[in-house]
């Protein structure tokens, strides 16, 4: 079985280029930026042009595919072009799915959808699992919950670097996962013919509401986190406020992303049932104190190691 991936230089997409590869798949990854992709092809990946935003250059990576799996979502940093990577490009993605008959698209989603359908992206993601199940392509969604990488940036840099963490006054509980583990199930769901034409939740084994996170932080770095906190209300007001501006609509959508993370999740029941269907035990799965110690061990070693090079440095100026 063939694969192409679409997102294979993000967070997730690099996770499952990366286990697939491990696997023995052949795999092709669709790139707008083959510099900024080189290290999937040292990895073994073949790299195709590719640009979401130019549906005519998607059809031609289709040849000699079997299953696709897309990763990929529009960058924060690319202002304007929401619609036209995560509405537009997705239609032409699953037009020339279609018509390279391929036997499994796996569509990376996101949870609550329903509940954040005034979000514009929220909308579209919606949108584009309904025209998949349209398609009549044999397909497998994934509806995701956070990154345990998105994390780092949130809570562990600031805390290290004694910067301000922004939580909001609600303290609601999200059971984030990692992306290795993530990148399993997309992976395992192409040899589960029971998980075709199926729509899953995938959530991690343990919620976790801010503070928590915060104060494994603080544990693990020795210090204390400077903590502001951001009422909701103000936050929703500022999101209302930008969507009144063409310019601000971009930002106001992003602001309004931050929500999502905001709403009371339990998926244990459901989290139990996946596992079982996946085959996946769930202490297979990185818990997010072990993913976090990790990161300060590498951190705090290679701060050491800086350290150490800065004392040889005087050292020899001196001699
Ligand atoms: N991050 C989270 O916590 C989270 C939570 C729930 C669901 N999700 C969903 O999970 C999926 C993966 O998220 P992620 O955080 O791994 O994404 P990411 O790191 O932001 O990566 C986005 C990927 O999409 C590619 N891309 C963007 N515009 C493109 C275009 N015009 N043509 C071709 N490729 C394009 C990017 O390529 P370049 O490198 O060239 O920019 C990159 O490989 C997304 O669907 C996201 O909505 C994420």
């Amino acid at each position: 079985m063939s694969l192409l991936v679409i997102g294979g230089t993000g967070t997730l997409g690099r996770q499952i280029v990366l286990q697939a590869l491990t696997k023995g798949y052949p795999v092709r990854c669709l790139v707008r930026n083959f510099r900024k992709a080189n290290f999937l092809k040292e990895w073994g990946a073949e790299l195709i042009y590719g640009d979401l935003s130019v549906p005519e250059t998607i059809p031609l990576c289709f040849q000699g595919i079997t299953a696709v799996i897309d990763a990929s979502t529009s960058r924060p940093s690319d202002l304007d072009i929401v619609k036209t990577v995560d509405w537009d490009g997705k239609l032409a993605l699953i037009e020339a799915a279609k018509v390279a008959k391929i036997k499994r698209f796996i569509f990376c989603s996101t949870q609550n959808l329903e509940q954040f359908s005034n979000i514009p992206l929220m909308k579209m993601k919606q949108g584009i699992e309904v025209k998949i199940k349209q398609s009549q392509i044999p397909y497998t969604i994934f509806r995701l919950t956070g990154f345990y990488q998105g994390l780092i940036e949130q809570y562990a840099i600031p805390i290290l670097e004694n910067l301000p963490i922004w939580v909001t006054n609600e303290n609601t509980c999200v059971s984030y996962m990692d992306t290795q583990d993530i990148a399993k199930f997309c992976l395992k769901s192409l040899q589960l013919p029971e998980t075709e034409n199926k729509t899953f939740f995938l959530g991690g084994p343990k919620g976790w509401v801010s503070s928590e996170i915060i104060s494994l932080g603080e544990q693990l770095a020795g210090q204390s986190a400077k903590v502001n906190q951001i009422p909701l209300f103000f936050l929703k007001s500022v999101t209302q406020f930008l969507g009144f501006f063409e310019w601000g609509q971009n930002i106001s959508d992003r602001l309004a992303f931050v929500e999502i993370l905001n709403v009371e999740n339990d998926f244990s029941k459901s989290t139990f049932d996946l596992y079982k269907t996946f085959k996946v035990e769930t202490n297979e799965i990185t818990q997010l104190d072990d993913y976090f110690l990790e990161y300060f061990i590498r951190l705090l070693k290679r701060l050491r190691d800086i350290n150490f090079e800065d004392i040889q440095k005087q050292k020899n100026l001196i001699i």
